[in-house]
């Protein structure tokens, strides 16, 4: 029992109100770890067997758990690193660090924080990087796993320009990529990504394989890194110098579709916005990262209104984000946006971290909603959970400047609780 949030849509303004459902006292009937109703509390009330356990979050709001579209589950002793672009950052911190994680002992440690920081934060989906060993890739979805989590990852294949320790081969990438699949894709709510990190790190050679993986498991996703910085996007393209421009490159090699998701895209220009639109292919957003590395300012609003509009996602990037909060997250959306003249409204915000994030993996008739019949992975948000936040609370008067004020001043401490398939796992952390 709680307000239930969740959006229909894309909202288009701040009062828009049919883009999204709000019940001010509302009810979700919870069963093996799906939502079977949701309401009206007394409706639900009413529909619900007896004995049911009842849990009351009043006076707090109740969303689907954010999603977060990209991040390296390798990073987390990276984030705060002090660089001054994207590729100092990788070769100073990046690339050492994940080197460390051949060592399972070592990524099975990592791996139970990241999922500790996933649910402190109210992240119920991510859909992460692993680092290049296999080792990585079974850590972090044994973890998945073990806490029910639905989450996307990939073992990431690399084979140049990077330390010995970090690259595999054209075969062994593919062939890893493979193992990956075998042993973890369809497994728990796990779903494996075909993951190249980017066309700098992969030869020619590397990317025909990832174009086979994509030929042969085209329900797959595809993750990658797409046009971040000026100084990588001018060596990617002397790298591959029959493409016209670095989407192009991907687009060569199959990687270009619906299930495709590219980290930043900030600098496209118009013909690649055409080609990415025309492919369905998503460009994930990851403000902290961007403005952290001095990376660019993304121009989510101007995509999304184009005639060909990009489909997009919003991500933390840790750990070139500097915040594995989704709230902190928009915040800095909203303020790039504003730096180039836009608007991005709080109601928009929430979609993208629920409904639009899972719109943009294809999963939204699982996850992302509190639609009855999808899976129950909820968060429970409240706006006054520190003393500035409540002092502030008191003044605010409508259900989006609530919303407002929770993404510019909320991160975790903001999270009451995160449930996952049905259960609460926050309050449970150690
Ligand atoms: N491009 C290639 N690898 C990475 C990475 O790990 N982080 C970011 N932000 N960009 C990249
Ligand atoms: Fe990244």
């Amino acid at each position: 029992r709680g307000r239930l949030l969740s959006f229909k849509r894309l909202p288009q303004s701040l009062d828009d109100t049919d883009s999204y459902a709000y019940e001010s006292d509302g009810g979700l009937l919870i069963e093996s770890g799906m939502i079977v109703a949701t309401g009206p509390y007394a409706d639900i009330k009413a529909q619900a067997p007896e004995g049911v356990v009842e849990i009351d979050h009043r006076p707090h709001l109740i969303l689907p758990g954010f999603i977060d579209m990209h991040l390296h589950f390798p990073q987390m002793q990276v984030i705060a690193s002090y660089a001054a672009n994207l590729l100092e950052w990788l070769n100073t911190y990046t690339f050492p660090e994940e080197c460390r994680f051949v060592e399972s002992a070592h990524a099975e440690r990592i791996a139970k924080h990241f999922y500790d920081e996933m649910i402190r934060h109210g992240t119920t989906t991510a859909v992460a990087y692993c680092s290049v060993h296999k080792t990585s890739a079974d850590a972090y979805f044994a973890e998945a796993m073990r806490r029910n989590m639905r989450m996307v990852g990939g073992k990431v294949m690399m084979d140049r320009h990077a330390p010995q320790g970090l690259l595999d081969t054209p075969e062994m990438g593919y062939d890893e990529t493979r193992q990956v699949i075998s042993d973890w894709h369809g497994k728990g709510r796990n779903h494996v990504a075909i993951t190249p990190r980017f066309a700098i790190t992969s030869t020619p050679a590397q990317m025909e394989a990832t174009a086979t993986l994509a030929r042969e498991f085209p329900d797959l996703h595809i993750q990658t890194h797409l046009s971040e910085n000026h100084d990588e996007i001018t060596f990617t393209c002397e790298l591959y110098p029959e493409a016209i421009d670095y989407t192009d490159i991907y687009a060569r090699y199959g990687l270009l579709g619906p299930k495709s998701l590219f980290g930043h895209a900030i600098h496209l220009s118009e013909r690649e916005a055409d080609a990415m639109s025309e492919a369905g292919a998503v460009a994930v957003h990851c403000p902290t990262s961007n403005l952290f590395l001095g990376s660019g300012l993304f121009p989510l609003k101007a995509l999304a209104r184009r005639e060909k509009p990009v489909r997009i996602g919003v991500a933390t990037d840790i750990g070139g984000g500097s915040s594995y909060s989704m709230l902190r997250t928009m915040d800095e959306a909203y303020k790039i946006q504003q730096l180039l003249g836009e608007r991005l409204n709080p109601l928009e915000s929430y979609y993208y971290m629920t409904r639009g994030n899972a719109e943009s993996l294809s999963l939204v008739d699982k996850i992302g909603t509190l639609d009855a019949g999808t899976e129950a992975d909820l968060i429970v948000l409240n706006a006054a959970a520190t003393p500035a936040m409540a002092l502030k609370m008191e003044v605010t008067k409508s259900l989006t400047e609530e919303l407002f004020l929770l993404q510019t001043m909320g991160d975790d401490r903001a999270v009451v609780e995160t449930y996952v398939a049905g259960k609460p796992m926050k309050s449970i952390l150690q």
